[in-house]
């Protein structure tokens, strides 16, 4: 069991929270009583902060069954005896927060909204979760600023299949933790999970598989027919929930490989023309997009638009890894797009690995005409991209390095230690069955995104961290949670921290807390992670 802290016993609130404010800085006097005769205040006519105060609200009555009500005001300062929301624009950063707590008022700003719902989580997991009268806010000034600008998580929906309920627990855990940016892992060979209506297909036929393996790909399958899509409708719920908590979804189509589900609804588009099923198995499938056929260019631009319709933000993921050139090579369309393309070896980088460059490139300056850019895995690195392309670092942390070097921006994903998919522990014959390979609590806290070599004119490109959440072995919610909860809580120290203020026991001393929060909540969490010693000592 966690010892319960004994602010919870006092009923009074501790700033020291996950991810650890920036500066916590005591005011002389008495505390803030916080009683259900305390107000939440709104700027008139500001929704986003209407939405906020009710949030607040929420979440100060789920915790301590206090009910707070909101009320807009005129007022550009601090309401006596209430909680204020405001706008500072002398803040410095979008997203940093400030909460001044006097013994008579409470005023929570930001920059922005966004910033102002930062400091409204770290409030609320400073207070006590024990329903209590009366709760203390200690006088202080409590401020935050994030190291990076991207702090994601990624899921994938592909593998195992997961509804909307699910999606949006996972948004309101990344929330408590600090976090803006989900990755939608929506399409793959084992599965394709998001509506097109040009292509009906994709999901009717691409959402279903057969059956699936049994373990790491074992002889074995379970003969029971198994899928799922999301709805345009529920797509569209699901990017306002995220926003609602200032969350950008960025959702991944992979192409040309993993693309399997999509060949089963449609085998015209693969270079043999199939048949293909949704496969069963894990692993990396050969058969992938044919780019030598005008009709798969036209899908992918007539997928992207309605992708585009869907999510708003900037950037699509278009994937990029793992696509075997095998079936290209023997290809006589794709053999000849090589020739009319004049596109040729060079280095390292065969003429196939190239047309996935040119491919790429096409995919790219569609998506730039409207606008938006493109993430793609650091396979791209390796066939001709140019550095408009964001390169997302998955199979260690040199090509981030790399790609930065180049003049990509990078978002660092390095398998060891930000795969959550992987096991929390070297002792892993007690864990549920995971893909393999180990992060602990500790790898995921002392992993920095920066490498130490990296050109200070060079750092600005690493745009921040994430970690991603594969399926393969997870096939419900709590298990999900299993493998994020507690490791989040590091990653999330790691996003907002600066180096210098990191501080492994510091945080574990403070996780309890936090995790008392997972508890109330009732997210799964290992709780190994927070008392084994043994594993925050490096192997031998
Ligand atoms: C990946 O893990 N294949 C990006
Ligand atoms: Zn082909």
């Amino acid at each position: 069991m966690i010892a319960v802290t004994s602010a919870a016993q006092t009923g009074r609130a501790d700033y020291r929270v996950v991810p650890l404010p920036s500066e916590i800085n005591g005011i002389k006097g008495a505390d803030f009583k916080l009683t259900e005769r305390c107000l939440i205040n709104y700027p008139t006519g500001n929704r986003d902060l209407e939405r906020n105060a009710i949030m607040l609200s929420g979440y100060v009555e789920e915790l301590t069954g206090i009910h707070l009500a909101t009320r807009p005001t005129l007022a550009s300062s601090d309401q006596p005896g209430n909680i204020t929301l405001l706008l500072d624009p002398s803040i410095a950063g979008d997203e940093d927060y400030s909460i001044t707590v006097t013994p008579r008022s409470v005023l929570i700003s930001g920059k922005t909204a966004a910033g102002v719902f930062h400091g409204i989580q770290v409030l609320r997991q400073s207070l006590p979760t024990d329903p209590s009268a009366l709760i203390n806010l200690p006088a202080a000034q409590v401020k935050g600023s994030p190291r990076f600008g991207y702090r994601g998580m990624h899921l994938d929906c592909s593998r195992h299949f997961f509804g909307v309920e699910t999606v949006k627990r996972y948004l309101d855990i990344m929330a408590l933790h600090g976090m803006n940016r989900l990755h939608w892992h929506l399409t793959d060979d084992q599965g394709w999970r998001v509506e097109i209506k040009k292509y009906p297909r994709l999901t009717e036929v691409g959402g279903w598989r057969d059956g699936t393996v049994l373990g790491h790909n074992s002889p074995v399958y379970d003969n029971t027919r198994y899928g799922g899509w999301y709805t345009q409708e529920e797509i569209r719920d699901i990017v306002n929930y995220a926003a609602q908590r200032y969350i950008t979804i960025i959702p991944e189509i992979d192409m040309p490989g993993h693309m399997q589900a999509a060949l089963a609804a449609y085998p015209e588009l693969g270079c043999t023309g199939g048949p293909y099923k949704v496969w069963g198995q894990w692993g990396v499938s050969d058969d992938i997009l044919c780019v030598g056929k005008e009709e798969t260019l036209q899908f992918v631009k007539d997928v992207l638009d309605e992708v585009m319709q869907l999510f708003p933000g900037e950037y699509i993921h278009i994937g990029g890894d793992e696509a075997p050139r095998v079936r290209w090579q023997e290809c006589p369309r794709c053999q000849q797009r090589i020739h009319e393309a004049g596109i040729v070896a060079a280095g390292k980088q065969s003429a196939e690995a190239r047309l996935q460059g040119w491919f790429t490139t096409r995919v790219q300056q569609y998506l730039a005409s409207h606008g938006r850019r493109i993430i793609g895995w650091d396979e791209l690195l390796g066939c001709d991209v140019d550095t408009t392309a964001t390169i997302m670092s998955w199979t260690g942390a040199e090509p981030g390095a790399r790609g930065a070097m180049l003049g990509h921006d990078v978002i660092m994903t390095p398998n060891t230690p930000m795969y959550f998919d992987h096991y929390q522990t070297r002792s892993y014959w007690n864990e549920p069955t995971a893909f393999g390979g180990c992060a602990t609590l500790k790898m995921v806290y002392d992993f920095e995104p920066v490498a130490p070599d990296l050109p200070a004119e060079k750092r600005h490109h690493i745009l921040g961290a994430q970690a991603n959440v594969w399926t393969e072995y997870i096939t419900c919610e709590p298990q999900i949670q299993y493998q994020i909860l507690p490791r989040m809580a590091a990653l999330a120290e790691l996003q907002w921290l600066q180096p210098e203020l990191k501080d492994y026991q510091d945080f574990k001393a403070r996780l309890p807390r936090l995790v008392n929060l997972y508890r109330h909540y009732g997210w799964t969490y290992r709780s190994k992670s927070l008392i084994l010693e043994d594993e925050d000592k490096p192997e031998k």
